[in-house]
């Protein structure tokens, strides 16, 4: 586990007000306010159901419109649950670590013969390091109440809205859109809080199947809710044309259940990506980027990559025609290649998912051949140093401030050779294909704050 220095205090959660709840529709009619006229006379607002007008028209689809809002927000809920409570996990094993280790170091103080002053030192040392983590750790738990708290509202605020689309007359619109908003601008204050950050640790790896050659690719969708977790499976680095889809990830570990696409265009390299119900891929011999929908079995549209180098001209370390890497964060899509321009440094491109247009990029200085394999998050380019055994994430790249850092964060690459690695933002774990075992890792993301003055 490492911590870094600059981890102190996660921003306060607050604490989440109380909505009343809309009274049940068993009446004819309704007063759903009230106010003071100028005069002082008192203004009362009825409603009265009518059926079959245009007004309810317009209702039916004002709550469609709430419905599908509430349907995005349970979808976010569910990403953001998934994640804060693998992160607890993680905070849980720290606090155990903690606990451990202050108990040494009392241990220790009380019969310091046992030890040497130098070893003593060094686990003191140690505990004040992890010292200022136990304010995080607190504000960790407390964030999770909250996360369980939202989700409850949630599946109220579903339940009413679910109720009122029989009885809709009945209903005040305005206050149900507020309590909406209200979730909305909750949500959102969490996802920036909770959803992203700085990479600080990878897992261990779990190998999901032992499978293919040694080069290949393979994902779920970045995109869509989690019910859906087909898996795409694609064999092989250069000309192939065949995507094998499975159903689950069950059906993928045993290898059943699955159905063929066969591209139009051959692809090269394993840098595809899955995003939104359709490939991202590079076209065999060109820069061109592929976006090929699996509903319709078409390509929606081609375009190419301006000055990107392809051919196994600016592969990553391990060749294999890998000069161009699609890939998804929980911002969109981006593409990773080079050009002569560049002078063969990495590149990372905003693309959009429509048109493919190249919207903005960035040089990132670090040479691309020299690089094992690379994978966004955040907005954040993370590179390997090498694809073989002793690889470690090793430089970062922030597209928000245009800078960049070397890091350290190890990783173990089980079976020596990575000829793909992906983050997925919906699940936030990295998909890598590795000398054919097709593997996953936890990632531990922290947003860090500054603090005034030290801890
Ligand atoms: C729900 O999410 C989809 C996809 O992100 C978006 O296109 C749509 O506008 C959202 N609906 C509402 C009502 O916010
Ligand atoms: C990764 O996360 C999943 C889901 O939270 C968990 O079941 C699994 O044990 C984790 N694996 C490792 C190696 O941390
Ligand atoms: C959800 O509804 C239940 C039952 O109506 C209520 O007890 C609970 O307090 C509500 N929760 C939230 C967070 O509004
Ligand atoms: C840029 O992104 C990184 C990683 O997501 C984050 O740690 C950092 O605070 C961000 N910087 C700014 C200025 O937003
Ligand atoms: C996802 O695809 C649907 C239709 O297939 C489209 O309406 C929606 O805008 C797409 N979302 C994104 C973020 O591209
Ligand atoms: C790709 O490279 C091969 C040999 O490395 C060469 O024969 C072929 O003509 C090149 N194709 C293109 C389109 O550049």
């Amino acid at each position: 586990m490492r911590l870094l220095p600059g981890l102190l205090l996660l921003l306060s959660a607050g604490s989440p007000a109380m909505q009343t709840l809309f009274q049940s529709p068993d009446e004819g009619w309704q007063v759903y306010t009230s106010a003071q006229a100028p005069d002082g006379k008192c203004l009362c607002t009825a409603v009265i159901p009518v059926q079959g007008t245009c007004s309810r028209d317009l209702r039916s689809h004002q709550l469609r419109q709430l419905t599908e809002k509430v349907q995005n927000i349970s979808q976010s809920m569910e990403v953001l649950d998934l994640r804060t409570s693998r992160d607890l996990q993680y905070v849980r094993n720290t606090e155990a670590l903690m606990k451990g280790l202050d108990t040494r170091l009392r241990a220790a103080a009380d019969s310091q013969r046992s030890l040497n002053a130098k070893s003593f030192q060094e686990l003191k040392d140690k505990m004040r390091e992890l010292l200022p983590l136990i304010p995080v750790l607190d504000q960790y738990k407390s964030d999770t109440r909250m996360i369980v708290h939202l989700k409850e509202e949630v599946r109220n605020l579903s339940g009413s809205l679910l109720a009122i689309q029989e009885e809709m007359g009945a209903y005040d619109y305005e206050e149900l859109q507020q309590r909406v908003l209200l979730l909305e601008a909750r949500l959102h204050a969490c996802v920036q809080k909770l959803g992203c950050g700085k990479l600080t640790g990878v897992s261990n790896p779990i190998t999901i199947r032992a499978s293919g050659s040694r080069f290949g690719s393979w994902m779920t969708d970045t995109m869509t809710p989690s019910a859906d977790s087909r898996v795409w499976y694609m064999d092989g680095y250069y000309k192939g044309r065949r995507v094998l889809e499975f159903r689950t990830l069950n059906d993928f570990v045993t290898g059943q259940n699955f159905v063929q696409h066969l591209l139009p265009h051959p692809w090269a390299g394993t840098g595809h990506v899955v995003f939104n119900g359709s490939l991202y891929y590079n076209k065999y011999q060109s820069n061109v980027a592929v976006k090929y929908h699996f509903r319709s079995r078409s390509v929606l549209v081609q375009r190419s990559l301006p000055g990107a180098g392809y051919n196994n001209t600016f592969p990553y370390s391990w060749g294999g025609f890998s000069d161009i890497d699609f890939m998804v964060d929980e911002s969109g899509l981006w593409a990773v290649y080079t050009t002569n321009q560049n002078a063969g440094n990495i590149v990372v491109s905003r693309v959009d998912p429509q048109t493919l247009e190249v919207l903005r990029s960035w040089d990132t200085g670090y040479p691309k051949r020299s690089a094992g394999e690379a994978f966004i998050i955040c907005g954040t380019l993370y590179v390997t140093n090498s694809h073989l055994a002793g690889a470690k994430i090793y430089f970062a790249y922030y597209t928000n401030t245009s800078s960049y850092e070397y890091t350290d964060i190890p990783f173990h690459n089980q079976y020596s050779h990575i000829s793909m690695l992906d983050y997925n933002p919906r699940e936030r774990v990295l998909y890598t294909w590795n000398n054919g075992h097709q593997v996953i890792y936890n990632v531990t993301l922290f947003h860090v704050i500054k603090t005034s003055g030290e801890l």
